[in-house]
């Protein structure tokens, strides 16, 4: 089993891997990163084709179109015939595609194998996958898929995972920015954080999204478990999309220059629940201590 991309996710799907005692080879383009997985039992293999050539499945966890392309395009040719590539990174359908001929003219089964939570979920053993591809794939890589996270949804044979994967990015990014429009009517009202935020946790709008942040919101805690930089990359893959498919997003271009000015305001490596702090930064009556 070979895993590439150690970043916030790579790095904690590869603990769950070697808690469930699978053989593990972790390649990352920045080596050292790789040293704590390395510290716990996995193999690093110096380059991305060195790992493929030891390993029947390549789990992919990377940032991008661009980051995807390159190792695809590495890993490959130095693949046996009948490997799977499961791909766990947010990205286009067209840059998955495009990976997906390079794939099948080399006889590697290539799967869109897209998740849904973060690293605290995944170490949880909470991780959703979103999959497509050929069934048959998926049969033969859902025990790693199942030790990784606890549910498995096939969507479809082709790129519709990809889709699938940046609807729900997209409710994500607006429950953010509605949470802390809610959080910033509320303190400038005399409400505390705590009492919104235990009681939208009960009410209809508790979603899990609600439930994960509470806690980091109460402790000031923006360390990011997805950047607001990475946010933005998935509402522009949503609107390349959108784009693509003819249709009219309109919350969506809002939720794309709410993350830019976040960005240029300086959050974009904070997690994106940083559209709070950005939000309340441009507040005129705020107490300017707790503002960056
Ligand atoms: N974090 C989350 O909560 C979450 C949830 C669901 C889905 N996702 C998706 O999962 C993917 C990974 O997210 P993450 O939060 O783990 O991101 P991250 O911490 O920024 O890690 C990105 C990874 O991509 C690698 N990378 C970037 N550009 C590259 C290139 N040109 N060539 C080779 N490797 C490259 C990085 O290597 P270096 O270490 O060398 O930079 C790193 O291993 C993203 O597509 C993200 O949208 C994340």
């Amino acid at each position: 089993m070979g895993l590439i991309g150690l970043g916030n996710m790579g790095t904690a799907i590869a603990e769950r891997l070697l808690e469930a005692r699978f053989p593990l080879v972790v390649h990352n383009r920045t080596l050292e990163k790789t040293a704590p997985i390395a510290a716990r039992g996995a193999t690093v293999a110096a380059t991305a084709p060195e790992l493929a050539a030891r390993v029947d499945v390549v789990l992919t966890s990377l940032a991008n179109d661009d980051a995807l392309e390159a190792v695809a395009a590495d890993v490959i040719p130095a693949c046996r015939p009948g490997t799977v590539l499961a791909d766990m990174s947010t990205v286009s359908p067209a840059a998955s595609a495009r990976v997906a001929s390079l794939a099948a003219a080399a006889s590697v089964d290539y799967l869109r194998a897209p998740v849904s939570g973060n690293p605290t979920v995944v170490r949880a053993g909470n991780l959703s996958f979103i999959v497509s591809g050929p069934r048959a794939t998926l049969e033969r890589a859902d025990p790693v898929l199942r030790a990784i996270g606890a549910t498995v949804h096939h969507v479809g044979d082709g790129e519709e995972a990809r889709i699938v994967k940046l609807a729900i990015n997209l409710v994500i990014a607006g429950l953010a920015q509605l949470m802390s429009e809610a959080l910033v009517l509320s303190e400038s009202a005399g409400v505390s954080r705590a009492a919104l935020l235990e009681v939208m946790g009960t009410s209809a709008a508790g979603a899990p999204f609600v439930k994960y942040k509470t806690e980091p919101l109460l402790r000031d805690d923006f360390s990011a478990t997805f950047t607001t930089a990475l946010m933005e990359k998935d509402i522009d893959l949503v609107l390349e999309a959108a784009g693509e498919n003819g249709v009219e997003l309109p919350l969506a271009h809002e939720l794309k220059q709410l993350l830019r000015s976040a960005i240029e305001a300086g959050y974009a490596d904070d997690d994106f629940m940083a559209l709070f702090l950005h939000l309340r930064s441009a507040s005129p009556d705020r107490d300017q201590e707790a503002v960056r």
